[in-house]
């Protein structure tokens, strides 16, 4: 991906921390977050979990408490120290400073893999390469989840632009009136099956109202 779209995603969140957590607290989202959770739940029983954005841990938490282990990885240090602060005991889940597309301090392999809201910051034409990356550091036949946003009319930031490639493009705001251009795709299912083509198996494709959830077992 272009390095700057890459910077203004991180510089972005980094900004943001501080607010992040609202967009779970909108009214009309509730149904649907209850049900992702209630997923969560059921999927990563007893998992060794590399969770990567893991931002200020909300679905990290989730996923702690029914896990063996989570370990938690997100480049920007304002949204670790919130995760940090939410009290999930150091038996369940670390947190740990470091880069998506590099994962240089995670040595061990994982029995799962998560992702909340990630996939669609990743431009299309990097996406088959940065999952093959991911997939890398987990097990044979490993779990991954991802979960992201639906676009839904009234509810979602307007997008702003089309690049070449298709990827799209949102103009966020924070409450201090900074502003930011951010890349926010919204797959179909069929792109999302497109993307993981026949690297994986069991493969469970959910569109809610407002969210999409993807599992499967990587190959081998
Ligand atoms: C949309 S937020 C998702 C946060 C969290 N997964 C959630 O669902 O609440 C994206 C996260 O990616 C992180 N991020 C951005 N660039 C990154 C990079 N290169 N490596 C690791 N994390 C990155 C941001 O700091 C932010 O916390």
């Amino acid at each position: 991906m272009d390095k700057s779209i890459e910077n203004d995603i991180k510089h972005y969140y980094a900004d943001r921390a501080y607010e992040y957590n609202k967009t779970y607290l909108r009214p009309e989202r509730q149904k649907d977050i209850k049900k992702l959770h209630r997923l969560l739940k059921i999927l990563f029983i007893d998992q060794f979990v590399l969770e990567i954005a893991c931002g200020t841990g909300y679905w990290t938490k989730t996923i702690a408490s029914v896990s063996k282990f989570i370990t938690a990885i997100d480049v920007n240090n304002e949204v670790l120290q919130i995760a940090r602060n939410r009290g999930i005991p150091s038996n369940q889940a670390v947190f740990i400073q470091d880069d998506v597309y590099i994962l240089k301090k995670i040595q061990d392999t994982f029995s799962a893999g998560f992702a909340g809201f990630w996939w669609s910051h990743i431009s299309k034409s990097k996406l088959k390469q940065f999952i093959f990356s991911f997939h890398l550091k987990l097990q044979s036949k490993a779990l991954v989840v991802f979960i992201d946003n639906r676009r839904v009319k009234r509810s979602s930031t307007p997008i702003s632009r089309m690049d070449v490639e298709g990827n799209t493009y949102q103009i966020r705001k924070l409450e201090d009136g900074r502003e930011y251009e951010i890349l926010k795709n919204f797959p179909t299912k069929k792109e999302i099956r497109d993307t993981l083509g026949n690297e994986v198996k069991n493969l469970k494709i959910k569109f809610l109202k407002y969210f999409w959830i993807v599992s499967y077992n990587k190959l081998p």
